[in-house]
C-alpha cells in the first residue's frame, strides 16, 4: 500500500491579544475565575480576518517551507465550525487565492475533532488517487460566534489556523488506525450558529444565527470519560503502549481534562504539552496549534510516535496515532 507522510506542521495566529485582565474589564470575571478553572491567561482575538485568510497564511507557510509546486496540490480541507459562509467553503476560498488548481476544496463541520476527521479523510482518499500533496488545516474565528455579554462562554474561546502538510507515495508511513467517534444524541450540549426554521410566509426578516452555547460541565464530563476509552482503543488496536507515545497532543480546553486524562491512561503529565494559556480554546486549530508549536520549539523529531486526541461539538471524539 502507498505510504502517507505529515511532512510537517505550520501556524498563523491575529496580532491582538487579549488577556483575562483586558476580558474583566468589559463583563464580570476575573483573571484568578479563567486561569484556574482553564489554564488559560490569553487568547488571540481577530481584528478584521476572517477565517479563510488565517487559513490562507497557513497553507502559503505549508507551501513556502517545503517547497512545493501548487500544482501538485491535490486535496485542501479545512476543519472549521466557524466558516466565513455556508458557502462558498472556507477551504474553496483558500484554493481559490491559493491558485490551486488541481486541487478539490471542502470542509469539514467537526468541531474541536475536526483536525483528526480532516487528517482521516485526507490520508483515506490520498491512498486512492495519483495526486502528491495535500494540506489539512484547521482554522477558527470563534470571535465572532461568541455571545460577548455571556461570560460563560466568551473567556473560554481565541482565534487562529494551523495545518499540516501530506505527502502521498512517501518514504514513511505516518497514519495508523485512528478511533473516531461521533455522539450526535449529545448534539445539544456544544451548540454554536444554529438557525431556526422559518416562522412566516413571506419571510419578515433573514434568519437568525445564534450565538454559541455550551453545557460546558457536561461536556468536561464526557470529554473526561470518552476520550481516555478511545485513546486507550487506538493503542489497543494498533498495538502501540502508552509508555511507546513521546507526546499526547490533545484538544487544548482546559489543562484539567487534559490532566484528568492523562492519570486515567497513566502517562506523566509532562508527555502531554498545553499551551491554552496563550491561544485559550481554538476548536479545530488547537491540536495542530500545538503541533505547530513543538515544531517551532524543535521538540519534534523524526521517527517519533505522537498520539493526537480531540474532542468537542457534535459531540464528536477522536485518537489518532502518528509517526513523524
Ligand atoms: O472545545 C469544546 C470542548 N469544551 C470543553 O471542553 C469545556 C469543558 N468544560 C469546562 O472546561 C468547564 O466546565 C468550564 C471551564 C466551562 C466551566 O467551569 P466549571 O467549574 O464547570 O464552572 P461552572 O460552569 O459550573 O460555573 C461555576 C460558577 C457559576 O456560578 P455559581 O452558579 O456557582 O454562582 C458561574 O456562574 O462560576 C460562574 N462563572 C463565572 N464566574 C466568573 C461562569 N463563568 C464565569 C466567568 N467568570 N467567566
Amino acid at each position: 500500500m502507498k505510504k502517507v507522510q505529515i511532512k510537517n506542521f505550520a501556524s498563523y495566529t491575529p496580532e491582538l491579544t487579549v488577556s483575562n485582565d483586558d476580558l474583566s474589564q468589559i463583563m464580570d470575571t476575573s483573571d484568578e475565575w479563567i486561569k484556574s478553572r482553564t489554564g488559560i491567561s490569553n487568547r488571540k482575538i481577530s481584528l478584521n480576518e476572517n477565517t479563510s485568510d488565517l487559513c490562507l497564511k497557513v497553507a502559503q507557510k505549508l507551501i513556502q517551507k517545503n517547497n512545493i509546486n501548487v500544482n501538485d496540490i491535490g486535496l485542501i480541507i479545512v476543519a472549521t465550525m466557524s466558516p466565513d459562509a455556508c458557502t462558498p467553503s472556507t477551504s474553496a476560498i483558500v484554493q481559490g487565492k491559493l491558485n490551486a488548481k488541481n486541487a478539490m476544496a471542502f470542509d469539514i463541520s467537526a468541531a474541536c475533532s475536526g483536525f483528526i476527521y480532516g487528517l482521516e479523510i485526507a490520508q483515506k482518499m490520498m491512498r486512492q488517487s495519483s495526486f502528491k500533496y495535500s494540506i489539512v488545516i484547521g482554522g477558527e474565528v470563534l470571535s465572532k460566534e461568541v455571545d460577548w455579554t455571556d461570560r460563560t462562554c466568551a473567556v473560554l474561546f481565541g482565534d487562529g489556523a494551523a495545518g499540516a502538510l501530506l505527502e502521498n507515495d512517501a518514504q514513511v508511513e505516518s497514519f495508523y488506525e485512528a478511533d473516531v467517534k461521533t455522539f450526535g444524541e449529545l448534539g445539544d450540549r456544544l451548540v454554536a450558529g444554529q438557525t431556526d426554521p422559518i416562522q412566516a410566509f413571506p419571510p419578515k426578516e433573514f434568519t437568525k444565527f445564534h450565538p454559541f452555547e455550551m453545557d460546558g460541565r457536561a461536556v468536561y464530563k464526557f470529554a473526561t470519560s470518552e476520550v481516555p476509552q478511545s485513546m486507550m482503543r487506538a493503542s489497543e488496536t494498533n498495538q502501540i503502549d502508552f509508555d511507546k507515545i513521546d507526546y499526547f497532543v490533545l484538544h487544548q480546553a482546559n489543562y484539567k481534562i487534559i490532566k484528568s486524562i492523562a492519570k486515567k491512561i497513566k502517562q506523566p503529565l509532562d508527555k502531554f504539552p498545553m499551551d491554552m494559556d496563550k491561544y485559550g480554546n481554538t476548536s479545530a486549530a488547537s491540536i495542530p496549534l500545538m503541533l505547530a508549536d513543538l515544531q517551532e520549539n524543535n521538540k519534534l523529531h523524526e521517527g517519533q510516535l505522537l498520539m493526537l486526541a480531540g474532542f468537542g461539538g457534535g459531540l464528536t471524539i477522536g485518537s489518532q496515532i502518528i509517526k513523524l
